[in-house]
């Protein structure tokens, strides 16, 4: 980040302030203003933070102008095509592609953190058989830090830190596939620890002890793939969690849990469930692609899937996507007539002035669902997966907050309640 030798002026009661200005390494500028309210007692209104930059960061970077998404300055594509992700969540957090000798310690490492502490399944045996995995995966993964009292201690050794990133990245497929097995009233499955980090997963999910099970590589890669496509994405709604609860140096584990619990929103990652019961809905109740976006324009419910905070263009990740889905379901030799239901979809919205005037185009969230049904993962695990391909970002955001000593984040307000009145007594009310 530079500082600018440009300014902005504001004028305000007759007076002209100059506001110094930052440029990020790909041009963005951004007006300073960390001494507004001491020079001029103003402060910023921008609800949802539409415009406002709550940090600089060298993690990712988007244009959601031109559709451009890289992690430390790799092109999306490049990596979902040729990277694995393992090694992307150590590009992510440590910022440089792993030598091959560090990306099989990293593996070794997160392997030999796989199982969780016996206790904690009697935590599991307490959630209901109707809880949603994504209730249990938020609770669990705040539990952890119960387990590993360490992590609380503000001046952590960088050892003790390594540890934390590598149990998160090790232990959240154990607790995704353990919520899973609550919800089907299943025995869980302990990890196999002679199976990559996708075939280890598919194991703990779907391997019953009634009979073998083999994991399909072909569903390993895929998920794989989708995996480092969630990987990061900036200060979206659960990073900025993670960041600011972070920032009252609360320890890692509470600051993830709270982001799995902003990424469950429907607006969030809790999008790609909505896409399929969308979807679906209308398969089943046979309702015609017109018919269904009359409804979204007349704001009866909005077509899931589509808009983005950021992009106003497509998502990169959901042309990756796209094409994934045609390659996947040829490949297991699965016809979902929901596949063909989207690209019909997307293709009447796209030409549609609703859609075009107002920038909507499909984000991640339209295809994936449709791909993770492919893979036999149930509805309701679709967030459990965003929630395991983020982890990487979340764990990269937190340790450069810490790092770069972010203040504790603590907004202002404008206040408009009722002004100073004297109390009323209960019987004169
Ligand atoms: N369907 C219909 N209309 C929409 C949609 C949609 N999916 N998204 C936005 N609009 C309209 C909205 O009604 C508004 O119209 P108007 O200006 O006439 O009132 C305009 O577009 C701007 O919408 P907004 O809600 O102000 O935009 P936002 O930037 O606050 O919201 C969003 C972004 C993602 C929450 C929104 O597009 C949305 O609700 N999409 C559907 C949910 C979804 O797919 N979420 C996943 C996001 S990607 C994964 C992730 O990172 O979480």
């Amino acid at each position: 980040m530079a500082q600018s030798d440009k300014t902005a002026t504001l004028t305000y009661n007759g007076t002209t302030y100059e506001l110094p200005l930052l440029e990020g390494t790909e041009g963005e500028v951004a007006i300073d203003i960390g001494k507004l309210r001491d020079q001029t007692g103003l402060i910023t209104m921008d609800p949802g933070f539409k415009n406002t930059g709550s940090t600089t960061s060298s993690i990712t970077f988007l244009d959601g102008e031109q559709g451009i998404l890289r992690y430390r300055g790799y092109n999306i594509e490049e990596l979902a095509e040729k990277s694995s992700f393992l090694e992307v969540s150590w590009l992510l957090i440590y910022g440089e592609l792993p030598t091959a000798e560090q990306l099989k310690k990293f593996q070794t490492d997160i392997t030999k953190h796989t199982l969780i502490h016996e206790d904690m399944r009697k935590i599991f045996d307490g959630f209901p058989t109707t809880a949603h995995p994504m209730g249990v995966l938020g609770s669990l993964t705040a539990a952890l830090s119960a387990f590993y009292p360490r992590a609380m201690e503000t001046n952590r050794p960088p050892e003790e830190i390594y540890l934390s990133v590598v149990r998160l990245i090790a232990k959240i497929p154990t607790i995704a596939a353990w919520s899973y097995k609550n919800e089907m009233g299943h025995p869980v499955n302990y990890p196999d620890n002679s199976l990559s980090y996708c075939e280890r997963f598919l194991k703990m999910m779907f391997a019953l002890p009634t009979e073998d099970y083999h994991v399909d590589p072909v569903v390993a890669d895929a998920l794989d793939k989708l995996l480092i496509l969630h990987a990061d994405h900036e200060q979206n709604c659960s990073t900025s969690t993670v960041r600011m609860v972070g920032s009252s140096l609360a320890n890692i584990y509470s600051a993830i849990a709270s982001a799995i619990n902003a990424l469950g929103g429907p607006l969030h990652g809790g999008a790609n469930q909505e896409v399929i019961e969308m979807l679906e809905d209308i398969h089943k109740n046979g309702v015609s692609i017109s018919t269904f976006v009359e409804k979204v324009k007349s704001r009866e419910m909005r077509l899931m899937g589509f808009g983005h905070r950021v992009y106003k263009n497509f998502d990169p990740r959901a042309r990756i996507l796209k094409k994934s889905c045609d390659e996947v379901l040829n490949k297991l030799g699965i016809n979902d007539p929901l596949l063909d239901l989207a690209k019909q979809l997307e293709e009447v919205a796209l030409k549609d002035d609703f859609f075009v005037s107002r920038k909507l185009y499909p984000n991640v969230d339209f295809y994936s669902g449709i791909i993770y049904r492919a893979l036999g993962l149930p509805v309701d695990m679709f967030t459990v997966m965003f929630a395991m391909g983020r982890m990487p970002g979340w764990i990269a955001q937190w340790l450069e907050m810490l790092q770069m000593k972010q203040p504790i984040g603590r907004p202002r307000q404008i206040y408009t309640g009722a002004t100073e009145r004297p109390y009323v007594e209960m019987n004169k009310r």
